[in-house]
This record gives structure tokens, sequence and C-alpha cells, in this order.
């Protein structure tokens, strides 16, 4: 079994970036992205921590907005308003999901296209199925991509599962590896909670990605001999032994499945440290585009 290391690679892909800010810096240009969060999920919370802490690393502009849950749907969309039109600001994402009085698709198309480093945006959504790179693809699909190519393991014509349909994984996942070239030419399947015979289905991948964030929702059975496992779950499980009270474990049973698989990655350190390097490479790419 080959552990698919995030951290490090999330680091490569840093500090490949580090030297595109340089460039935009000798240019009095400094990448800015701006972070909203609304209410006071503990998970969103950190995921919101850890956003604004690789701002700081990469010397990048980050300001991070923390609103009540009380917040109204105009409120915010006023707040849009005002980041798109901040010249500071390159990258706006508002943390999903928020409270459930808020229409977050409207939230969302009412971000400026260009700024929208998450690629929830319709017009991202249309360049990606369209294979127009000039979009934004969401972060954790491209971080699970690169995972894939930065460890040799061919997607080209490799049955890929994805097992979870969201917008945010599942659909921009099947469509970036169907794309054409590198980390693409998959021949895909995308498996859901109403998936029949889904043992079957996921034994039948070269290489499963599991997206439902239901903590160990797919096992041994789930798994060929020499599968590659992408676990893209992050899921809080209590844990008395822990200081926090609880532990992260991934959609995989990790303990279960690691000797059976060519390569996994782990949870905590596998696709979270990926997700936030994209990000960073996303907000990098609207700043350049915007200010060239
Ligand atoms: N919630 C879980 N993942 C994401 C993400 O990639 N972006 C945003 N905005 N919210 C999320």
């Amino acid at each position: 079994m080959n552990l698919i290391d995030g951290k490090k690679i999330a680091a490569e892909v840093e500090q490949k970036l580090l030297e595109r800010i340089a460039l935009l810096k000798q240019r009095g240009i400094t990448p800015g992205l701006a972070v909203v969060l609304v209410g006071e999920d503990p998970a969103s919370q950190a995921y919101v921590r850890n956003k604004d802490c690789a701002c700081q690393r990469l010397g990048m502009f980050s300001r991070k907005i923390e609103l009540p849950a009380s917040t109204s749907q105009n409120e915010l969309l006023q707040l849009i308003e005002k980041l798109n039109d901040n010249p500071l600001i390159h990258g706006i994402l508002v943390q999903s999901p928020p409270p459930s009085h808020i229409d977050e698709q409207a939230i969302t198309k009412a971000l400026d296209p260009r700024k929208d480093v998450d690629g929830f945006h319709p017009i991202n959504v249309a360049k990606l199925a369209m294979d127009d790179e000039s979009g934004f693809v969401p972060c954790t699909p491209l971080g699970c991509q690169h995972l894939l190519t930065a460890h040799g393991i061919e997607t080209r014509g490799a049955n890929i599962v994805i097992v979870g349909r969201s917008l945010i994984v599942g659909k921009p996942m099947a469509l970036l590896l169907l794309r054409k070239g590198l980390g693409g030419d998959a021949t895909v399947t995308i498996a859901h909670s109403r998936t029949r015979h889904l043992v079957e289905i996921t034994r039948s991948a070269d290489i499963v990605i599991a997206a439902l964030g239901r903590p160990h929702a797919l096992g041994a059975e789930n798994l060929r001999e020499g599968a590659v496992v992408i676990d893209v779950g992050i899921n809080r499980i209590p844990d008395t032994s822990s200081s926090t009270g609880y532990r992260l474990v991934g959609d995989v049973d990790f303990d279960a499945v690691a000797h059976r698989c060519a390569a996994i990655t782990p949870v905590p350190g596998g696709v979270g440290p990926m997700t936030i390097a994209m990000l960073m490479h996303n907000c990098v790419k609207a700043c350049e585009r915007l200010t060239s």
C-alpha cells in the first residue's frame, strides 16, 4: 500500500505559487481573498481558519468576514456586491453550507464569475463542461485530480467510480476526469445514495473517489485488490480519548481497506490540504487575470 501524502503535494503546489505571487508583488499587486462565513458551525469555522492561514503563509491578502447566523439574504447580497467592486479582492468564497434561510444559488449567482474561486457560478460550471480553461474549477475536485497526476496514477482509460453527486465534488469531478489529456480521459461512473448494487459498481473501479459525506461508508467489500482510493470525506466522530472530544475520519474505512489498495489518501492529510492549495491556485489565477 502506498500512502498518498496530500500535505506534501499541497506544499509543492504552494511552493510553485510563491513564484507567481512574487511576480505579482513586483508589479505592486497582492492577491486578495475574501472568505465569508455565515453562522457558527464549528467545522466551517475550522475550514475558514485554514483558508485564512494559507493566505498568510503565502503572503496573500486575506479578509475573513464572519457574520451572525441571523444575517439576511439581502445583507449578504449587499456584501457580495461590495466585494465584487473591491479592487483589493480578487477571489470571493462564501463558505457552504449557509444557514437554511439563505438561498445559496442566489448568492452564488451574485458573485462576479471572475472572482468565483470556488467555481460554483453557472458561468464557471458551464466553462468546465465546455472544456474552456478560462473558468474556475472547484477546488476539491481539482485537488483530487492533482493528487492522482502527482502520484503518477494513470487516469486514461481507467474505470473511475465517484461515489457522491454534489455540485461541490461529485459532478465537477466527473467533468474533470472526462476532459482530454493528463488527469483525464477516464471512463467515469457517478454512484449516489439511490444507486443499486453499489458494491458491484465500486468493485469494478480502478480508482474510487469517495465523496458521500458519511463516516466509514465504504469498506473492504467495496474495493477490488489493487484499487486506488481518494477519500474526500472529513467527518467528525465522537472520541472521548481526544482532547477535542472528536476525531476526523473519512468516508472510507481506512484501516479495513488500506492493505488491499495500491494507493490511498489518509484523512486528515489527504484531500483536505489539496483543497486549500487549489483555492490559493484559483485565487492567484483570478488575480493574474483581473490585473493583466
Ligand atoms: N464547504 C465544503 N467545501 C467547500 C468548498 O470547497 N467551498 C465552499 N465555499 N464551501 C465548502
